[in-house]
Parts: structure tokens; sequence; C-alpha cells
């Protein structure tokens, strides 16, 4: 049934002849963001959700993910104190509380996006979306209501995906969909993947007290970083006493009375109270009408252009099920890009937008200590330009990083003589620096232009200007 975002079913009458410029089918990140720029440029918009606008991303994903990473950091700080001179020590880990507090987080953050749709005008359909066509055109069924469009757009999202023998149970083996729901905390876990889910949830896990073992099929964590990121990240894994098996092939994994058993190909035996399963996420496209439609899929994903569109013209997608960076950032982007593209195509806006390239988009990784990069990689830069120029500035030389207790580096890649190409980064909050970091590599800036400008001290982002500098050729407080 067709809802206003209030609740209130609409007439029959106006269901049977709602017809919008544009049904955006998913309310995630990439779907919503589509939906509210597309309002925002006058366009009549349906937006199809079957549960809470927002997606993965606000709901299971990003937003209570941070707010416990955010707790995991309190837990750290009342642990360490001592070192700061703060004598203080932790009663109990009530993740309970933790949970709870997560979800007020995300309660008030889905109340803010919920008044921005509903004040944006958009008609939030209420129900799963499927595929169709009426008369001839696409369209979307949402229960007993087709919704033909003059554009749709696909914004289906991820799910966590599994391997083959490992039996997601939600119990002792869990997706992060469940380990965000736990009540009780492990003694121990297993993380099968050293991806970003992975290393994050190592991260909490370990913040909180439980013994954790990172099991990697791939000879390093975080394998889509700069191989010094991963280096930096296993040492500081050391210390905190988490546990890395690298080149860890899974033979079988079952869970048992006491918890889970996993065994590796080389015969290596791991037990844990319960197992995370985080070895990446697949598109949501099956059953969904795509390929009954003509939508061209690509190992489930769906195959778009540059600009988008999928091989039906005016069927645009957006977000995870197009290959690529699973990043909600890269969602919002995609999906004011398709909305702006759908209005310079009919004569709303003047100028079509601007292609996005996944290379220029920034990742962050929260876990304890952060990563964050844009850009290529130096072996990235190699291949394409032949030659580099690195350099690396430790945050030992960093004022602000050292008032942290954090340990890292700032790594630069500049093609010869050119600009920089690539920033790599790990150590407390450098989150925070990915977005100058972005500026960089995005407005093709030479070491010299960042090197010329200044950056407040005492911050972390001193060690951005810093490793600029001497990349210039003129170090402050680094060796050449
Ligand atoms: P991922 O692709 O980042 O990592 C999966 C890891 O599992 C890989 O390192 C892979 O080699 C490993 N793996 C695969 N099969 C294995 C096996 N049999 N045994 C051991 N290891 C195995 O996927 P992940 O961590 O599940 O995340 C899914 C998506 O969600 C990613 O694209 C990620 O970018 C996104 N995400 C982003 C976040 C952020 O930006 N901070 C936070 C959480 C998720």
């Amino acid at each position: 049934m067709a809802r206003s975002f209030d609740g209130t079913a609409r007439t029959a009458d106006a269901r049977s002849t709602a017809e919008f410029d544009l049904v955006v089918l998913g309310a995630g990140s990439g779907g919503y963001a589509c939906a509210l720029r597309a309002a925002q440029l006058g366009l009549t918009v349906g937006l199809v959700e079957q549960d809470k606008v927002g997606g993965t991303c606000l709901h299971r994903g990003c937003i209570p993910t941070k707010a416990m990473l955010h707790a995991a950091e309190v837990a750290d700080s009342v642990r360490t104190g001592s070192e700061f001179g703060i004598h203080a020590a932790i009663d109990k880990i009530d993740l309970v509380g933790v949970v709870t507090y997560a979800d007020s987080v995300v309660t008030r953050v889905y109340k803010g996006l919920s008044e921005l749709i509903n004040s944006g005008g958009i008609t939030v359909l209420q129900g799963a979306g499927r595929l169709t066509e009426a008369n001839g055109r696409p369209a979307v069924r949402v229960g007993e209501e087709t919704h033909p469009a003059s554009h749709l757009v696909l914004a289906t999202g991820s799910y966590p995906r599994s391997l083959p023998g490992v039996e997601v149970d939600g119990v002792k083996i869990l997706s992060s969909e469940h380990a965000l729901r736990l009540d009780r905390l492990p003694a121990s876990a297993i993380v099968l993947g050293g991806g970003v889910i992975g290393v994050e949830f190592a991260s909490i896990w370990r913040s909180f007290g439980v013994d954790v073992t990172v099991l990697e099929a791939l000879p390093r964590l975080v394998s889509g970083e700069d191989p010094s990121i991963s280096t930096a990240l296993e040492r500081a894994f050391a210390r905190r006493k988490i546990k890395v098996l690298t080149d860890g092939a899974l033979a079988t994994c079952q869970a048992n009375e006491s918890g889970v058993r996993a065994e590796l190909v080389d015969g290596h035996v791991l037990e844990a109270e319960l197992m995370l399963v985080a070895v990446g996420r697949g598109p949501v496209t099956a059953d969904l009408g795509y390929q009954e439609a003509g939508v061209d899929l690509d190992d489930g994903f769906v195959r778009v252009n540059e600009r988008l569109e999928t091989s039906i013209s005016g069927v645009y997608a957006v977000g995870d099920v197009v290959r690529g960076l699973q990043l909600a950032h890269r969602g919002f982007a995609q999906g004011i890009f398709v909305a702006e593209e759908i209005a310079h195509r009919t004569g709303v806006l003047d100028r079509a937008p601007t292609t996005i390239a996944d290379a220029q988009i920034p990742r962050v990784t929260y876990c304890d200590p952060e990563v964050a990069s844009v850009g290529l990689t130096e072996d990235q830069a190699r291949t394409r330009f032949g030659d580099v120029e690195t350099f690396s500035y430790d945050l030992a030389g960093n004022g602000k990083s050292r008032i942290l207790k954090t340990r890292g580096f700032v790594k630069l890649v500049r093609q010869p003589r050119g600009p920089v190409v690539g920033v790599h980064m790990i150590g407390a909050r450098v989150s925070e620096l990915a977005s100058e970091a972005q500026l960089i590599t995005n407005w093709d800036a030479f070491p010299e232009d960042v090197a010329a400008l200044i950056h407040p001290h005492p911050t972390q982002s001193e060690a951005l200007g810093e490793a600029h500098l001497a990349l210039a050729g003129k170090p402050l407080h680094a060796h050449s």
C-alpha cells in the first residue's frame, strides 16, 4: 500500500494514478541520497523501502559499529588512564548498555533522516519492491501497486556473505549484524576475515577484554591498503594482544556445545566461544525482477556504465549493488550524481554532473589504530607511472599524536616530479585527516602546493603538512 511518510495510506484514486518522475528502490545511503537530491531539484519521488529508511549503514552498519568503537575507546581510555595521571578502573563492561547507547544514536539519526525525507516531499512506499513493467515501461511493484516512472534507481544494497560449509546460525557463528545485537561478551572469538569489518570487530571486542583471533586467507590484514599499513596494523594488533593468522585457509568449521571449532587446511585448530564471519558483502539483486526486466548483472552486481545507467535506458543503479568500494559515502555521492544526471537529461539542470571515480574516494577503517587512505598505493602507482617518490612521516614527530600516545605514520606517494597520487595513514584519529588527503589527491596537488598551506599547531593535520614539506625538499620536524 502506498503511504505518505507519516504512515497514512493514500487514497485509492491517488494510488492508481500516482506516477513519479523517479522511483528509487531501496532507502539506504545511495537510495535516500538520490531521493533527497531529486526532490530538491523538483522531481516527484517515490522511495520504496521494506524496512526503515537509512538502510544498512544507519541501522546495521556504519553508525552502530562506530558507536561501539567509541565505547571501546572509552574502555581503553579508562584502562590506560594511569598513563595520563588519571587512575580509574573498569567495574564491568555492560554490553547491553553499550548496545542501548548505540541504539540511541541510531534512533536520533533515524529521526532526523525521517524528518528530512518527510519535509522533502518524498513519498515513501512502504513494502518490498520488485522491478517489473507497466505498459511496456519499467516500473516498481510494491504489494498490489505498480508504480511506473520516467526514471528508476536500483539501490537495494548488500548482505553479509558467508562461505560454503560455514553455517551462520546467529548464535555461535555470526554475521556482523548478529555481532551488533549480542547481549553478552564471549570470553573468546574467532574473526574470520581480516578485512574492514573483521578488524573493526576484532578491535571492539579486544577493547572489551575478549580473547580475539583473526583468521585471514590472504597474506595480510586489510589487503586493499598499502602493504606498509597492513604491517603497521598487524604490529599494533600484536601489541594489543589480538592474534592474527594470515595465509590461513579454513578447511572446516562447526558450532558445538562449548562454542566453535575451526580447522585450517594446514591442520591448525582454533576454538573459541563464537565466530564472526566477515568475508565480504554480496549485492542484493536476486529475486527482485532485475534480470527478468532485462537488467544485466555481473556475478550478481548490477552492470552500469560510467554514468551509472544500467542496460535499460532510464534505469540506474547506485551503492553496494554496483561493483566497487562498498562505502556509504560512495553511495551518497552516486545517489546525488544520478539525481543530477536525471535532472540534466530532463532539462532541469544545465550541466551534467561529473562522474565519480572509485579511485578518488577516501577509505577509512575505524579500528584502533585507525586506517585512512585515498588514491593509489605505492605498488599501484609504480605500475602506472613506472617510478614513484614516497615519503613516510612518523607520527612520533607530531606533538598531538605524542599527546594522544598514538603511533603511526602518514605515507605519501607521488608521481615523479608530479602530483601526490596516494595518501596512506595509520594512527588514532587519522580518519579526520581523510578529507584533506582527498582534496590533495583529487586536486592533483604537488607537495609544494600543500607545503605552502599552514596547518594549525598542535594538530595531527600537521603530520600531513610535514610530510608534504619533506617531499617538497624542506622538512621541518623530520629528517630528510
Ligand atoms: P572485505 O572484503 O573488506 O574483507 C573480507 C576479508 O575476508 C578479505 O580480507 C578476504 O581475504 C577474507 N576472506 C575471504 N574468504 C576467507 C576465508 N575463507 N578465510 C579467511 N579469510 C577470508 O569485507 P568485509 O570486511 O566483510 O566488509 C564488507 C564491505 O563492507 C567492505 O567492502 C567494506 O568496505 C564495507 N565496510 C566498510 C566499513 C568502513 O568503511 N569503515 C566498515 C564496514 C564495512
